[in-house]
């Protein structure tokens, strides 16, 4: 089995054992992180290219973070409207530059397929940080993290997936490798924003049972070993009076809490808008702040897998994990 080389475009193209290797390493860097003085980091003459097309704070920063903490380095289109896109570059001709520039590539853009494209365009690695409503698999990995990092597994678990189902690209990701993995979903939305079929399908050909429908967050509460809220995805909608309908639709608060199962987690991709309130960042089951932060352990062990910088196979490479 090698990553290297190879692009991030949906959690689909890797198989269990490569996501497992993965969240392995990204354990093995965050113990190399938590040493006083890691020794393990040396000055690493690679480069990271972050092209972020719509707004991102913990991807692009922890993406920057990770190669920093490789010790590599990066360079960040800043504003796409200061860059040649606002010319009318395509995205091919981007990446054909970038491919230049850099020795890994993460790319977010509104529009599906994106990355895909990205992809085929440049001839060095590129990781999918958000394509539309498709895909978010650098997330899925960070709360596959997080969730084994809490529950000790990741399987045999019953999770509820909990806001806009119908736009947010994480639950997207996460859903279907959570039913490969051989857990149990319950989808808690309103109807106009229920998970659509088409992932519902997926996750039934994934795991082989189709996620229970609901619009009841607290009659969905029992039995459930984590809780993934998100937020209702206002940029998504057609119209600001759309959007204020479903605003604040979940809300997650301790009396929400106090209803639920003492050994229940709550994750949540971030940025939390009204879903979840600041009383409940101190119940010890709230994880999502420690999932954000292992957004960075995550993205190295990603990193250093694209760029063949692990030794494998006895053979020497940068880091010996
Ligand atoms: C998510 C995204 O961009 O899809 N954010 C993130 O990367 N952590 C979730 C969101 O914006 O709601």
């Amino acid at each position: 089995m090698s990553l290297t080389g190879r692009d991030l475009i949906s959690l689909d193209d890797y198989s269990l054992e490569e996501i497992t290797c993965l969240l392995d390493l990204a354990e093995k860097m965050a113990a190399a992180l938590a040493e006083e003085e890691p020794s393990t980091f040396t000055p690493l003459d690679r480069i990271l290219a972050t092209c972020f097309y719509e707004p991102s704070t913990r991807t692009r920063m922890s993406f920057a973070s990770a190669m920093l903490r490789l010790g590599g380095s990066t360079i960040c289109m800043q504003d796409v409207k200061m860059s040649s896109a606002s010319k009318g570059e395509s995205l091919a001709d981007t990446m054909r530059m970038m491919s230049a520039y850099s020795d890994v590539i993460v790319i977010r853009h509104a529009q599906e397929g994106a990355a895909a494209e990205a992809a085929e365009a440049a001839s060095v690695p590129v990781i999918n940080a958000g394509d539309g409503t498709r895909n978010h698999p650098t997330q899925a990995l960070t709360d596959l993290f997080a969730l084994r990092r809490r529950k000790g597994t990741l399987q045999g678990l019953k999770v509820g997936l909990c806001g806009d189902l119908k736009n947010g690209r994480t639950v997207h990701s996460l859903a279907p490798v959570l039913a490969r993995l051989g857990n149990e979903m319950v989808c808690i939305a309103p109807q106009a924003l229920a998970l659509p079929e088409e992932y519902l399908e997926e996750v039934e050909r994934a795991g082989g049972k189709r996620p229970a429908e609901t619009e009841d967050l607290a009659g969905a509460l029992a039995g459930l070993d984590m809780l993934y809220m998100t937020r209702i995805q206002q940029e998504r909608f057609p119209s600001p009076e759309e959007y204020e309908k479903y605003k604040g639709v979940y809300m997650l608060d301790a009396t929400v809490m106090a209803q639920a199962p003492e050994g229940m987690i709550v994750l949540h991709p971030l940025p939390r808008v009204a879903e979840i309130t600041e009383q409940v960042d101190a119940d010890p089951r709230a994880a999502y702040f420690e999932q954000a932060a292992g957004g960075v352990p995550v993205r190295m062990a990603l990193i250093a897998l694209l760029l063949g910088l692990v030794e494998e196979g006895g053979g020497k490479k940068k880091y010996a994990f």
